[in-house]
């Protein structure tokens, strides 16, 4: 069987942890990691990690087009919208970890079947990964969702400088995943990075408000989307609800994550590279059967 080649553009806290991630994959072996400082922490570990390295950002891809058939971007929302016209120009598959929300969104409990044939698809963010599938469930299940809110906490370790600089992209494509899944009128979105030391877990409360709430219709959807998460998220877990409180139904989310690069505290880096992964798993296995024309991975 054959490895689907794939690129890692993006060498910082979300890039790192999909590297370790991919290093495992039956499906997918990463034939380069992509960033701009040879030095910097992420570039140190694919280097210990023997992978190929490469400091020159989308132009070792435009150099090299052969070298990959999907590219990971886990730079940043500005960046993606650059890179995303090189790959349509050079008809590589997209797998886009920033929010700059280009492609069409993929929560892969709900609609990864649907994102097959997209040659560039989003990840929404983390909260969304976190939260969506909840909302989709209580969509599915509930009359007249009138409005969803997501607030979401993660440790401030986790979150580097583009994810910093992307706070506005992560609350408009958040609130625009929300809107999609669930079919709410109104949706807000709400990000905590919370610098307490001990670092704290990824956590996410979904609020909805919904006529006549009824939690018995809800549970058996919601507890089949929360196994289908579980398949790929090992760590996603409910700790709270569902529940009914002045009028709202009300879950709480927590992620562990695998401790890949960062410690446990961190789900937020494995609940949307953990999506990504399970995306790329999918386009690789359908590839493969399809006999890909451009399918040249990795003999193993
Ligand atoms: N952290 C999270 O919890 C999280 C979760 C979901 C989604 N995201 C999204 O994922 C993206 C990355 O977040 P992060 O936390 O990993 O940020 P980060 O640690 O700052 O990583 C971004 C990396 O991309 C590199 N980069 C930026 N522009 C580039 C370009 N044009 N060409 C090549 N490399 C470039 C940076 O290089 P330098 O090292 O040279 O600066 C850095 O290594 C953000 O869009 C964020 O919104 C983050």
């Amino acid at each position: 069987m054959k490895k689907t080649n794939v690129a890692i553009l993006g060498s910082g806290n979300i890039g790192t942890d999909l590297l370790v991630k991919i290093h495992r994959s039956k499906y997918l072996h990463c034939s380069a990691f992509i960033g701009r400082n040879l030095r910097s922490p992420g570039m140190l570990k694919a280097q210990e990690l023997g992978v190929f390295v490469s400091a020159e950002g989308i132009d070792y891809i435009k150099n090299n087009p052969k070298s990959c058939e999907l590219v990971f971007d886990a730079t940043s929302a500005q960046a993606h919208i650059e890179h995303s016209k090189v790959f349509k120009e050079l008809n590589i598959t997209a797998i886009d970890l920033t929010p700059a929300k280009l492609g069409p969104m993929c929560v892969p409990s709900v609609n990864l079947s649907d994102c097959l044939n997209e040659k560039n698809v989003n990840m929404v963010t983390c909260g969304g990964q976190a939260s969506t599938p909840i909302a989709y469930a209580i969509g599915k299940t509930q009359k007249n969702v009138q409005y969803v809110e997501v607030v979401s906490a993660i440790a401030s370790r986790s979150a580097g400088p583009a994810t910093r600089a992307n706070l506005d992209e992560y609350i408009h494509t958040t609130e625009e995943a929300l809107k999609k899944f669930s079919g709410a009128a109104k949706t807000k979105a709400i990000l905590n990075l919370n610098p307490a030391t001990p670092c704290i877990d990824m956590q996410t409360t979904i609020m909805a408000k919904v006529e006549n709430p009824d939690i018995e219709k809800l549970k058996p959807l919601l507890n089949e989307i929360v196994h289908r998460i579980q398949s790929y998220v090992p760590g996603y877990q409910i700790v709270v609800g569902p529940l009914v409180e002045n009028g709202r139904i009300v879950v709480t989310i927590k992620v562990k994550g695998l401790g890949d690069y960062l410690p446990a505290y961190a789900g937020n880096l494995d609940i949307i590279n953990c999506a990504a992964i399970a995306m790329a798993e999918e386009y690789a296995r359908h590839w493969a059967e399809e006999g890909h024309s451009s399918h040249k991975g990795k003999i193993i």
